[in-house]
């Protein structure tokens, strides 16, 4: 069995970013050179991802139009002599077809991932979150190690954990694990709980391997925390219902850089910009002198 679908969630409001997010997509804000979203598919691609389905919603169009070829912008660089910025754009070659549907009411990002049922159909599937990088220049292979994983263990899901501060515990969906490792077996699920109640400080990280067993999952979900259909419950059912969910620590190299507030949006951007090959040397000399 291969796992080659990969449904991208792009639909939310980004309301904690407002008003940067009033009328472009927080995904398409921009983290260092790229837009956020760039970085998920070239994750996604590099690890073997064919179809990429994107959930979207109102005012998302850019996000079409990011991964479209864009002939003219190619022949105007080629006519003004700017060879050289084409290999900026190599990302739209890459082996991939684009699919997109809408989430017309937003319910919530499980009712985001339900809406890919007629799509992916009976086969397994990875969902990855648009507004969420993982490790600094995305080289991370964690959906590949958890396809791998959902493969061997014949598992209902698979998702990617990292370890947070329990100051943090209640803005992710927090496992209680059966053991230690880098792969075990999840016991139990809480969307954002407080820190008396977390089981661990074990935070749910942006990448789900998923049978196609979650959209019945998803269905009999009733609304959760913040009044939407929530992912974490669905598995969570599932968990009750049929065991063989399955969490996988990432790396401390594969950090997670979720860009959905301000804090983690301008900590992110100030990291990859500092990293960048270029302009990272002169920035870092110019932040000095700002902070001095
Ligand atoms: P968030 O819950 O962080 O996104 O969802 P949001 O709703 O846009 O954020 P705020 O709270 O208003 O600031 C994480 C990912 O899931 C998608 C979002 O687009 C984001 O990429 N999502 C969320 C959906 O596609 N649909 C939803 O109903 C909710």
């Amino acid at each position: 069995m291969e796992i080659t679908v990969a449904v991208v969630p792009v639909a939310g409001l980004g309301t904690r970013l407002l008003p940067a997010t009033k009328s472009q997509p927080k995904e398409m804000l921009p983290v260092g050179r790229k837009p956020v979203v760039q970085y998920v598919v070239e994750e996604l691609t590099r690890v073997g991802m064919k179809r990429l389905l994107f959930i979207t919603g109102p005012g998302k169009a850019s996000i079409e139009n990011h991964f479209d070829s864009n002939s003219e912008l190619v022949q105007n660089l080629r006519e003004t002599g700017k060879e050289d910025l084409l290999e900026e754009l190599e990302y739209e070659r890459a082996p991939v077809q684009y699919f997109y549907t809408r989430q017309r009411r937003l319910l919530g990002l499980g009712h985001a991932i339900s809406c890919a049922g007629p799509f992916v159909g009976n086969q397994p599937f990875v969902a990855a979150l648009g507004d969420s990088i993982i490790g600094m220049h995305a080289q991370s292979d964690i959906v590949k190690r958890m396809t791998a994983c959902f493969i061997e263990k014949k598992a209902a899901a698979v998702i990617a954990f990292e370890e947070v501060p329990r100051s943090d515990v209640h803005k992710y969906g927090i496992a209680k694990p059966k053991s230690d490792g880098a792969v075990f077996e999840i016991e139990d699920l809480i969307e954002k709980p407080s820190e008396s109640e977390a089981p661990s400080t074990l935070a749910i990280a942006a990448r789900y391997v998923l049978s196609p067993a979650v959209f019945d999952a998803i269905n009999r979900t009733k609304p959760g925390k913040g009044g939407e259909i929530q992912i974490t419950d669905a598995l969570r059912l599932m968990i009750r219902e049929s065991g063989n969910v399955y969490g996988i620590r990432l790396q401390p190299e594969e950090r997670r850089y979720d860009i959905g507030n301000f804090k983690a949006y301008f900590r992110a951007f100030v990291e990859f910009a500092l990293a960048d090959k270029k302009q990272g040397p002169g920035l870092k000399q110019y932040i000095k002198t700002l902070v001095q």
